[in-house]
């Protein structure tokens, strides 16, 4: 562990886009320099989740806590604690990272967790928020990063993205839409987070 340095640890559960966008930035901005930062390792609930392979091509450590290997929740979520503390985390960022958080767990991360969730918050917590705004008619759409707290989802807003919802649209089409704006919108937050 580098000393002085203020290590990322970044959660996923599938494809790991949004960890890849943070990954770009931190490249090309240098945050290593610019904000004595790192994205000190990946972890993964999922074996089987791209976004590992796409991290170990980018050179960042990973590491995998199946959560289907644990007997309760409380049980996988100490195991997780173990594995993230072991990187010394200054901030944890969950990049679509599809797992409950127990109440003990979000606590010892109080002030140094955030999720992006894919709506505009408090509209549409939980899951299958696109076609859920495709049915409630809405003409826009959109992404939320937010501060983890106990009550799921609805942690104090950071940032927001904004996209028009078309006429035409499927609940694929639009999570594409709001996927460019997902990648765009993250890493500026987690970069402002590392130079609060
Ligand atoms: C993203 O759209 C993110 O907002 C969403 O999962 C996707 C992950 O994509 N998160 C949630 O639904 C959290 N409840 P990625 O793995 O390619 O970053």
């Amino acid at each position: 562990m580098t000393s002085g340095m203020k290590n990322i640890v970044i959660l996923i559960s599938g494809a790991g886009s949004n960890m890849q966008a943070i990954a770009k930035a931190a490249e090309q901005e240098r945050w290593a320099k610019t904000l004595s930062a790192r994205i000190a390792c990946v972890i993964s609930n999922k074996p089987q989740a791209p976004g590992l392979a796409a991290a170990r091509d980018l050179g960042i450590a990973t590491q995998i806590v199946d959560h289907q290997q644990y007997a309760s929740r409380e049980h996988f979520d100490a195991a997780l604690q173990l594995a993230i503390d072991a990187c010394q985390p200054h901030l944890v960022v969950l990049a679509g990272f599809m797992r409950i958080l127990t109440p003990g767990f979000v606590a010892h991360y109080e002030g140094r967790l955030v999720n992006i969730h894919p709506s505009l918050l408090p509209a549409f917590a939980g899951l299958n928020t696109y076609q859920r705004a495709l049915d409630a008619g809405c003409k826009v759409a959109g992404a939320t990063v937010h501060r983890v707290t106990a009550d799921l989802d609805h942690g104090p807003i950071i940032a927001q993205a904004v996209v028009p919802v078309m006429p035409q649209d499927t609940a694929r089409m639009l999570a594409a839409r709001i996927l460019v704006q997902e990648h765009l919108m993250y890493p500026k937050a987690v970069r402002a987070l590392l130079s609060d």
